[in-house]
């Protein structure tokens, strides 16, 4: 099965096209085709995702991104001279510019050899999403192919369970992500998804496959907000995370000294919600006692949020796995790919819960991404959630709804 995958839900334009073969007893993934453009860098002038700017790049984007992943995937074929032009009438497709460039691509070249399209329908900024969710729609009706709606989240859960394959089928690109295929195999259940991005940070028990459980969130900021927040408290650019730790890897490095301790909101309750809010707050109170703050003063800063947000991690995710016995806990969403996040879970995992398995993603996989959207539509295919046409929405059932 070929699937082509979308994926639009915040600042990544995102679109892969994957082979895929197995079924949730075992899969595995050849990744024929991928391209993705982060607008992180012009959203940074705002600090932070501004919905339209978002929406108005993944319309400019979609269209080049396609043709970039199915002519790397080799299944892009310019239609015959002479053949007469097909008009179609977009019109779910609002913006005229967007709806010409659907338009004149579907036009241009024959229908690809794909047999279901896949695309992220939630949760996410709506502008953003429509966007994706309008132009998968408008292919599945001029191809005459299913459209599947997944789920973000589940997306992330599933790119934590995915292994790197041997394969390396490197079809060039990317090659970062082109390294390995990859290979989904049975799993244990439950399993304890950890899911911490810019926009959730919560516990979802999976007792079987599509049965989700909420076993804790936080109350208010997500873990990837507040280290936004924090940087931008500390002049860095957006998106704060990847900064954040790099200032917090050289204090540490340098063996600075613990006489920043930021506190750990929420450790001593009995649940496994979270709150990052007043972590948040007490590094503003901290940096208005510093006026005159030094590089090593930021650094230092960072070190000790980190530390904090790290160490209330782990003290919930200890908890999480002594209320639900998981035998896997698969961490996912953007901040999995802190390394002191990373590295304070697995020693946990070691040193407590022996027979519970970690699962990471690759860190190609981290971040939001088409791969992971396309996947989850080929395991939701094989356990027969029937993609139909027009665009399902009951296929995937929403995370949230349970929150
Ligand atoms: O999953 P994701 O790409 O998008 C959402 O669905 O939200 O997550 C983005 C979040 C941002 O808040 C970003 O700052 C954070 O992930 N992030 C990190 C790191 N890399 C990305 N946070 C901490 N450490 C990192 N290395
Ligand atoms: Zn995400």
């Amino acid at each position: 099965m070929k699937i082509l995958a979308i994926e639009t839900s915040c600042d990544e334009t995102a679109v892969a096209i994957l082979e895929a073969e197995g079924s949730t007893a075992g899969a595995r993934y050849r990744i024929l085709g991928d391209a993705l453009f982060s607008q992180a860098h012009l959203h940074a002038a705002y600090g932070g995702v501004y919905p339209n700017l978002a929406k108005r790049e993944h319309q400019k984007n979609l269209v080049p991104l396609t043709i970039r992943a199915l002519t790397e995937a080799n299944l892009l074929k310019q239609n015959a001279p002479g053949t007469p032009m097909q008009l179609h009438n977009f019109s779910g497709v609002r913006e005229e510019v967007f709806r010409n460039d659907i338009s004149d691509f579907v036009n241009h070249y024959e229908k690809p050899e794909v047999n279901m399209i896949a695309v992220t329908r939630g949760p996410g900024l709506e502008p953003a999403l429509w966007t994706g969710i309008t132009f998968a729609e408008a292919l599945g009706s001029v191809w005459g192919i299913p459209v599947l709606g997944i789920d973000h989240m589940e997306g992330h859960i599933i790119s934590a369970l995915l292994n790197p394959a041997d394969g390396g089928h490197s079809a060039g690109g990317n090659r970062e992500l082109h390294a390995a295929d990859f290979e989904l195999s049975a799993l244990q259940f439950p399993i304890l998804a950890l899911l911490i991005s810019g926009g959730h940070t919560e516990f979802i028990l999976m007792k079987e496959w599509f049965k989700y459980e909420l076993v804790g969130r936080t109350k208010d900021d997500a873990v990837g907000e507040a280290f936004d927040k924090v940087a931008r408290l500390l002049d860095l650019p957006y998106p704060g995370g990847p900064e954040v730790a790099a200032h917090a890897r050289r204090s540490r490095e340098r063996g600075a000294a613990h006489d920043i301790v930021f506190p750990r909101p929420l450790a001593n309750d009995d649940t496994c919600n979270f709150s990052f809010s007043g972590l948040k707050t007490a590094v503003l109170y901290k940096l208005q006692k510093m006026p005159e703050l030094t590089p090593s003063d930021k650094e230092h800063i960072a070190h000790a949020f980190e530390d904090a947000a790290a160490e209330i991690i782990t003290i919930k995710t200890r908890r999480a796995l002594e209320k639900t016995n998981a035998r896997v806990l698969a961490v996912g969403g953007g901040v999995s790919a802190n390394t002191k996040i990373r590295s304070d879970l697995a020693a946990l995992i070691a040193n407590e819960f022996p027979h519970t398995e970690l699962r990471l993603p690759e860190k190609t996989l981290t971040g939001d991404n088409a791969i992971m959207i396309g996947i989850a539509a080929h395991m939701r295919a094989t356990r027969g959630t029937t993609p139909t046409h027009p665009l399902i929405a009951e296929g995937s059932k929403k995370l949230a709804d349970q929150a």
